[in-house]
C-alpha cells in the first residue's frame, strides 16, 4: 500500500500482522517514483515525502522502523541522519545518494544509518535490503512481545528477575512463606532484602495483618527493649505513660527486624527469650502477655563473623535461621539487568512526567560493563538520574552518572588485557573523539591512512553492537506503523 504523507492522521494499533510501515523521503519526484516501483510487490504500508523540511516532524510523529532518506546532497541527507539518530536510535535508516563513494558509506554507518546506496539504484537491490529490514524488524516485534508476556512472569511481590537465581528464590519465598515462624535475609546492601521481607509477609496467612519494620542499628540500645516490647508508665525517667512495644502493635502479624547484626548482645538474648515463649512483657510491668509474631531479620553483615568475635548469639542465629534466603549481589545475575532497567525507566519516566522509551545500545553497554557495588539500588538510582538528564526519548550515554563512566573506563583499561588490534581500535576511537571527530587530523596523528582508521572504527562499531542480547532499545514497545491515510 502506497500513500503520499501529509500529517493529516491518527496513531493505528500495531499488532504482529500489522505491516511494516516503510517511509521514504526525497525531494527528487522520480526517484521515489523507483521506490514505489521497486518495492510495489512488497507487503509493507510505504509513504513518500517529496519535502525534507518536514519530513523530520512527521517521522517525529508516526515512527516508522524503516526510512529511505534520499537527498541530491549528501551533506543534507547526513545532518537529517543525524538528526533521526538523536531522537530514534532504534530506527533503520537506508541513506540513497548520489554522491556515493566507500568512505560516504563508511562515514553514514558510522553516524548511526544502517547502509547506504548510491543513486540511482537497482529495484532489485533495493527490494533485498528493504525485505531484510522489514523482516528484521517483525522479528523485534515478536521479541518484545514475548518480553512483554514474559515481564509479567518475571515479577513477584514488587519484585522484578528473570535469573535462574530470583526464580528459585521466588519459588522457594511462596513454599516457606505460608508456614515460616522465623526467617533470616542475608545479603549485600541495596540487594533487595527488605523486598523480600514484605513479600514473605504478603505470601502468608497473616498477610492482611500488620508487617511492622524497625531497624535495629537506628535504635538506641538503652531504647531498644521499651521500643520492641513496651514499658509502664514510670518505669524509667520519661516513661510518662503506659506504651505498647512493636511486638504488641505487630501482634498478629510479622515484625521485620532489619540490621539485626547491629543489634546489642543484651537484647538479643530478650529478643530470643520473646520469640520462644511468643510472650513479652513491657518494662516495669510483672505481667506477661502472649503474642503470635512472626519474626523476619535481615542484614548485610557476616553474623557468622560476628558469631566468631562473640558480637553475635550463636542460639539467637540459629532460632533465626531456620529459613535463610542468601541475596545474590547483581553482577552475580547480570541477566536480570535489562528487566530491571527496563522497570526502572518506565518508573522513572513516569515519574518524571518524560516519555522516556528505552536506552539506546551504546549506553547499555556502559551498564552492562559496571559491576554495581551498590546492587540494584543502586541501579535504580543511576537510572532515575539518567532519565531525570535525558532531553531524548532515550537515555544515552551522557546521561549517565560521571563516576559510573569513568569507573567503567578505568576498569576497562586497567583490568582488560587486550590484543593489540583491540588497543588500536580503542585508541583510535579515543583519538577521534579527542579530535572532535576530525578523522583527517586524527588518521595525521595516527600516522595511518584515513582508509585504514575508517576500517578501525567500523570494526570497533560492529563490536560494540554485536554484544548486545537485547534488540535495539529497551522500553516501551515503538510503534511501527504509520497511520494509514484514506
Ligand atoms: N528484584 C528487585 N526488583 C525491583 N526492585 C528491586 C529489586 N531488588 C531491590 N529493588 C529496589 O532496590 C532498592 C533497595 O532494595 P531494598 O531496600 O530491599 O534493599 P536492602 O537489601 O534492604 O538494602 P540495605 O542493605 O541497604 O538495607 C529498593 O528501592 C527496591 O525497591
Ligand atoms: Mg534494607
Amino acid at each position: 500500500m502506497i500513500t503520499l504523507l501529509n500529517g493529516a492522521s491518527r496513531m493505528e494499533k500495531v499488532t504482529q500482522s500489522t505491516p511494516v510501515a516503510v517511509v521514504a523521503i526525497d525531494e527528487d519526484p522520480k526517484t521515489l517514483d523507483s521506490v514505489s516501483q521497486a518495492l510495489s510487490d512488497s507487503a509493507i504500508n510505504l509513504h513518500l515525502i517529496g519535502d525534507l523540511a518536514t519530513a523530520l516532524e512527521l517521522i517525529q510523529k508516526y515512527r516508522p522502523r524503516i526510512v529511505l532518506l534520499g537527498s541530491k546532497v549528501s551533506s543534507d541527507g547526513n545532518r537529517i541522519l543525524q538528526q533521526l539518530m538523536e531522537r530514534d536510535p532504534g530506527m533503520d535508516v537506508v541513506l540513497m545518494t548520489e554522491s556515493y563513494s566507500a568512505e560516504v558509506a563508511i562515514d553514514t554507518i558510522q553516524n548511526g544509518a544502517c547502509d547506504c546506496i548510491p543513486k540511482p539504484f537497482s529495484a532489485d537491490r533495493l527490494r533485498e535490503l528493504v525485505n531484510n529490514l522489514v523482516n528484521a524488524t517483525l522479528a523485534r516485534r515478536r521479541t518484545l512481545e514475548l518480553d512483554r508476556e514474559l515481564m509479567e512472569a518475571f515479577r513477584f511481590e514488587g519484585m522484578v528477575g528473570r535469573s535462574p537465581l530470583m526464580l528459585d528464590l521466588y519459588g522457594k519465598i511462596a513454599r516457606v512463606a505460608r508456614h515460616f515462624r522465623t526467617v533470616l535475609i542475608t545479603g549485600p546492601t541495596g540487594s533487595g532484602k527488605e523486598l523480600v521481607a514484605r513479600a514473605i509477609h504478603a505470601r502468608s496467612p497473616v498477610h492482611d495483618h500488620a508487617f511492622v519494620a524497625v531497624n535495629c542499628a537506628a535504635i538506641a540500645e538503652s531504647l531498644a527493649e521499651s521500643q520492641l516490647f513496651g514499658h509502664l508508665r514510670g518505669a524509667f525517667t520519661g516513661a510518662n505513660h503506659d506504651q505498647a512495644g512493636i511486638f504488641e502493635y505487630a501482634n498478629g502479624g510479622t515484625v521485620f527486624l532489619d540490621e539485626i547484626g547491629d543489634m546489642a548482645l543484651g537484647m538479643q538474648a530478650k529478643l530470643l527469650r520473646v520469640i520462644q515463649n511468643q510472650e513479652i512483657t513491657r518494662i516495669g510491668s510483672p505481667a506477661v502477655r502472649k503474642v503470635d509474631v512472626r519474626v523476619v531479620a535481615a542484614t548485610n553483615r557476616d553474623l557468622r563473623g560476628l558469631m566468631k568475635k562473640h558480637l553475635f548469639r550463636e542460639d539467637l542465629y540459629y532460632r533465626l535461621a531456620t529459613v535463610h534466603f542468601k541475596l545474590p549481589t547483581l553482577a552475580e545475575r547480570k541477566e536480570d539487568l535489562p528487566i530491571l532497567q527496563r522497570e526502572f525507566v518506565e518508573r522513572a519516566s513516569a515519574h518524571c512526567g518524560k516519555h522516556i522509551r528505552g536506552i539506546t545500545r551504546r549506553a547499555q553497554t556502559e551498564l552492562n560493563r559496571y559491576s554495581w557495588p551498590g546492587n540494584v539500588r543502586e541501579l535504580e538510582s543511576v537510572l532515575n538520574h539518567a532519565c531525570m538528564m535525558a532531553d531524548a526519548e532515550f537515555v544515552d550515554v551522557g546521561d549517565l552518572p560521571d563516576y559510573l563512566l569513568e569507573c567503567v573506563r578505568g576498569e576497562a583499561s586497567a583490568d582488560t588485557l587486550l590484543s593489540l588490534d583491540e588497543m588500536s581500535r580503542q585508541y583510535a576511537r579515543r583519538v577521534v573523539s579527542q579530535l572532535s571527530g576530525n578523522k583527517l587530523k586524527a588518521a595525521e596523528v595516527l600516522g595511518i591512512s584515513r582508509a585504514t582508521l575508517y576500517r578501525l572504527l567500523s570494526s570497533t562499531k560492529h563490536e560494540v553492537d554485536s554484544s548486545f542480547t537485547v534488540p535495539d532499545s529497551i522500553g516501551p514497545a515503538t510503534p511501527d506503523s504509520l497511520p494509514t491515510l484514506p
